[in-house]
């Protein structure tokens, strides 16, 4: 008995020393639940959404779709295709591969950072699955080619909005929403996956240099001490020094606006995946621990569309909305969490993988999990896209559903590699 015992305590202390491995709440059964559910929905919105253009929201029981040049189009078919390789159901993939024939044309998109999201979360993903390099990987490489007419050698970085014409040193930067030099928002990190991928895919270092340095000017310039960071930098297009640190979608230009948080924290997440740099890591620690820590974060860990606006966090001066939430930061921050927790260990990795569960369980449910058979299709509700300007709030939103399906892959992953 004496020796069952020390066998025993000899095994929990290995186990100790090599680091625990986090515990996984959520069964399978409940992920591939969502899953279905998410299938169900998105065959209703496919069935609502015209031929030649792609759904955006769904306000006030009408579609709102889009044309292939806004930003979000490439997450309705890439949502798709997650699916798809989720239940192997083919439908899924022809329905994705009808709306590549309108979107392929944003290839030659030369007038915004946003091909990232548009050819990367649809065309880089099928070609994941499918591995079918011959329909897919000429495209991928013009998209690449075209966004990087954006990177400028004297910012180091890749101007997000308005034509590289437009660069103008003498325009000073006014307010936000205008006279911006040479704009780079936080979501430019997003767009750096493509250019990584399709450096290895076409054995080209260009677009990996362009990544890297684009990542590291960001580090450099979009944080504070706090590691929040701004939404926007306005660069001198001459030489690259800061003229003024803004926002757009955030509540005022100090504020951490809750999305750019969470494509922070996803997009040098990634760089690390990408690049094994460990200064990518620590990096994506200190925004987690930022966003994880924030004294706004709701119980139900769905943030609030900034986590410093006002009102906060007793929601007084919020009337205006439902909720005020934005489903899609938490959608962005499970996935993201996910990832992160597979690069750490121990403590870390169960804080991580356990807010990630929390927010997967939040968004499953009422309010944001909307019933099958309503919401126009789409899966989620109440995000928040532009909400200084009134612009889709407390509506489902294309991303919201592809970065909660893909956080829900990821998770399933990890279920089954049995870590
Ligand atoms: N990239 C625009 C947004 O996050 O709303």
């Amino acid at each position: 008995m004496k020796y069952y015992f020390l066998l025993i305590g000899t095994f929990c202390f290995m186990g100790f020393c090599q680091g625990q491995h986090a515990t996984y709440k959520l069964k399978q059964d409940f992920i591939n639940k969502q899953l279905d559910d998410a299938i169900d929905q998105i065959k209703i919105l496919a069935q609502n959404t015209p031929e030649d253009l792609m759904p955006r929201t769904f306000e006030g029981d009408t579609l709102v779709t889009s044309k292939t040049n806004w930003w979000t189009s490439g997450f309705y078919p890439g949502t798709l295709v997650y699916l798809y390789e989720y239940s192997g159901d083919k439908k899924l993939l022809q329905l994705a591969q009808d709306k590549f024939k309108i979107l392929e044309k944003e290839k030659y998109n030369k007038n915004t950072h946003d091909v990232g999201f548009m050819l990367y979360c649809s065309y880089g993903n099928a070609l994941r699955i499918t591995k079918d390099t011959m329909a897919y990987k000429d495209i991928l490489l013009t998209g690449a080619r075209s966004l990087i007419t954006r990177y400028s050698p004297d910012v180091q970085a890749i101007r997000s909005w308005g034509g590289m014409k437009r660069n103008n040193p003498d325009v000073k930067a006014t307010s936000s929403g205008g006279g911006w030099n040479y704009p780079v928002i936080i979501d430019n990190m997003m767009n750096l996956e493509f250019l990584l991928e399709v450096s290895k895919l076409g054995n080209d270092p260009v677009f990996w240099d362009i990544a890297v340095t684009h990542a590291n000017t960001t580090m450099k310039n979009h944080f504070r001490p706090d590691y929040s960071c701004y939404h926007l930098v306005d660069y001198n297009p001459k030489d690259g020094s800061v003229i003024a640190k803004k926002t757009v979608q955030g509540a005022y230009d100090e504020s951490a606006w809750a999305r750019g948080q969470a494509w922070a924290l996803y997009g040098f997440t990634m760089m690390y995946r990408e690049t094994r740099d460990k200064k990518y890591l620590d990096f994506a620690k200190k925004i987690a621990d930022f966003v994880l820590n924030h004294p706004n974060m709701p119980e139900d860990q769905v943030p609030y569309w900034d986590f410093d606006a006002p009102g906060l966090p007793d929601g007084s001066e919020l009337a205006n909305y439902k909720f005020n939430r934005d489903a899609s930061t938490a959608a962005i921050l499970a996935s993201a969490l996910i990832e992160l927790s597979s690069f750490t260990k121990d403590t870390e990795q169960s804080l991580y993988i356990s807010k990630a569960e929390k927010m997967l369980q939040s968004l499953s449910k009422e309010p944001y999990k909307a019933v099958t058979g309503t919401n126009g299709g789409f899966i989620l509700k109440y995000s928040a896209g532009h909400l200084p300007k009134h612009s889709e709030v407390d509506v489902p939103l294309t991303y919201a559903d592809y970065y909660y399906v893909e956080a829900l892959m990821r998770y399933r992953n990890l279920l089954l590699a049995g870590n």
